[in-house]
């Protein structure tokens, strides 16, 4: 588990568990601690409190989708989650539920099943209609206010509006998929995927590794390997470097494997639509090789023509190669395409939080590398036509690092070598690198 994972304020991170109320605890006169003065007012309620709070318990169960409560997660730690959907437990008696929860504090891939000993039942709080709630309050807020909320509500997925974002959080509520299996990697997966009905009732899907054909059973997959004669993904191999190899699949001349990688890659790709288009696009497969084939490690997908300029539509590594450098290493990819399109390019939006993290380390290493050796001037465009980043995102880096002033009606970058250095520091390692010698490729031509 990512630092990105804890909960940015740490003193809600390490909420402990409020005092318990006791439904069993009566004032009894004679043992009245006061030394023979009258009890408080607070220990006069008591008994009628603990009443109160035994039928509220009782009254509680199953506790109604909304609910906001402690929930004891993997840290040991009791954190506030939200109940977003509630089921029977098969072999439970009538009131056995389980919960699916939202932990308010994380991003939306740690939602999780749990048991009712999981929750803290004393901070169940009362549940709102939240959709009466939501009606006053924007009948309460201003057109200002109003776009406020929604600008901030959507973090990260700027491009969803409030009404969208809720739908698409509706739809996607509960993960389907819990764990995928692919080579000799058991992967707990992120994220719902809209996989065909026929796949509604199975927690595990197995994948064949070099085909991404999908199965709801072992012995299938098992069946399936003897018979698939693959063994790295198809496509054009367009790079090599040691171990690394990098596939080119046209979504046109392989629509099956198109598809099941888009199906593979949404259980860990929240906020992005699923095309089924796949025509559309190319996939860069990045695989680590060895004697047994070649194994998938991430990818990306570009469009064949972009009015955006995007150079990248979606990015994943594999939860179990993460952290290592090929995320790096794949966003380096697609501005070496660039580059040998002549192009500037720049990610689709929405980011996700893990997207942008890697982002922005990426182009800070990149720029603050050039800025460092660059003797004398330097403009954005000249940055820009270096590294084919699109200039705005050149501009958000170096203002987040608070390296542009607006001097004269016109942005100029203030380099101290002794700041760009720490900058650097702060950015985390550089990644894999990109050989560019080994890249053997020609941009997209439409035939015929
Ligand atoms: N916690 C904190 N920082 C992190 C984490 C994490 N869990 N994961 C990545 N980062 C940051 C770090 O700064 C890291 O650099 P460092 O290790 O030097 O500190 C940097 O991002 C990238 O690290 P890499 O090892 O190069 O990247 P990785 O192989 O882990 O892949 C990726 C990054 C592709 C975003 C991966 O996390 C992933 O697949 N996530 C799920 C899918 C996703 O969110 N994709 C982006 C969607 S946006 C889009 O598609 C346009
Ligand atoms: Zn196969």
């Amino acid at each position: 588990m990512g630092s990105i994972d804890t909960p940015q304020n740490p003193e809600n991170g390490s909420t402990t568990l409020p005092p318990t109320t006791d439904a069993s605890a009566t004032y009894d006169g004679d043992q009245n601690p006061n030394n023979g003065m009258p009890p408080r007012a607070t220990e006069m309620m008591l008994p009628i409190e603990s009443e109160v709070v035994k039928k509220r318990k009782a009254s509680m169960f199953p506790l109604e989708v909304g609910t906001r409560v402690l929930c004891r997660w993997r840290d040991c730690k009791y954190h506030p989650v939200k109940v977003i959907e509630r089921r029977k437990i098969q072999s439970g008696g009538t009131n056995d539920y389980e919960y699916y929860v939202h932990y308010t504090e994380f991003n939306r891939r740690l939602d999780e099943w749990v048991k009712l000993e999981h929750l803290d039942l004393d901070s169940v709080e009362t549940v709102v209609d939240e959709k009466v709630e939501d009606k006053v309050t924007s009948l309460k807020m201003t057109r200002h206010q109003k776009r406020k909320i929604d600008e901030t509500h959507v973090e990260g997925h700027e491009e969803l509006d409030a009404a969208s974002l809720r739908e698409h959080e509706e739809f996607t509520k509960v993960k389907n998929i819990a764990t995928m299996e692919l080579g000799r990697y058991e992967i707990e997966t992120w994220y719902f995927s809209p996989f065909p009905p026929e796949y509604n009732d199975c927690l595990k899907l197995y994948f064949c590794e070099f085909c991404l054909n999908f199965m709801k059973r072992k012995e299938q997959l098992q069946r399936h390997m003897k018979k698939c004669d693959l063994k790295h993904p198809p496509g054009d191999e367009i790079y090599r470097s040691g171990t690394l190899s990098m596939f080119e699949i046209d979504g046109k001349k392989n629509k099956v494997y198109g598809q099941n990688l888009c199906y593979l890659a949404k259980l860990f790709l929240d906020h992005k639509t699923l095309y089924y288009d796949v025509d559309l696009f190319l996939f860069y497969v990045l695989c680590e090789c060895d004697d047994r084939g070649c194994h998938m490690v991430g990818y990306f997908s570009k469009e064949k023509h972009s009015e955006e300029s995007y150079n990248l539509a979606c990015i994943l590594t594999l939860p179990p190669y993460q952290r290592k450098g090929y995320g790096k290493f794949l966003i380096a990819f697609s501005y070496e395409l660039s580059k040998k399109e002549g192009k500037v390019g720049t990610p689709e939006r929405p980011l996700s939080d893990l997207g942008l993290l890697s982002y922005r380390g990426y182009w800070t290493r990149v720029l603050l590398d050039i800025l460092k050796r660059h003797k004398g001037n330097i403009s954005i465009k000249e940055l820009s036509d270096m590294t084919a980043i699109k200039a705005e995102d050149i501009l958000t880096t170096l203002q987040s690092l608070e390296l542009i002033q607006y001097r004269k009606g016109q942005h100029v970058i203030c380099a101290d070598p002794k700041v760009l250095d720490r900058h650097l520091k702060a950015a985390g390692r550089g990644g894999l690198d990109v050989d560019v010698s080994k890249l053997i490729w020609t941009p997209y031509k439409e035939q015929g």
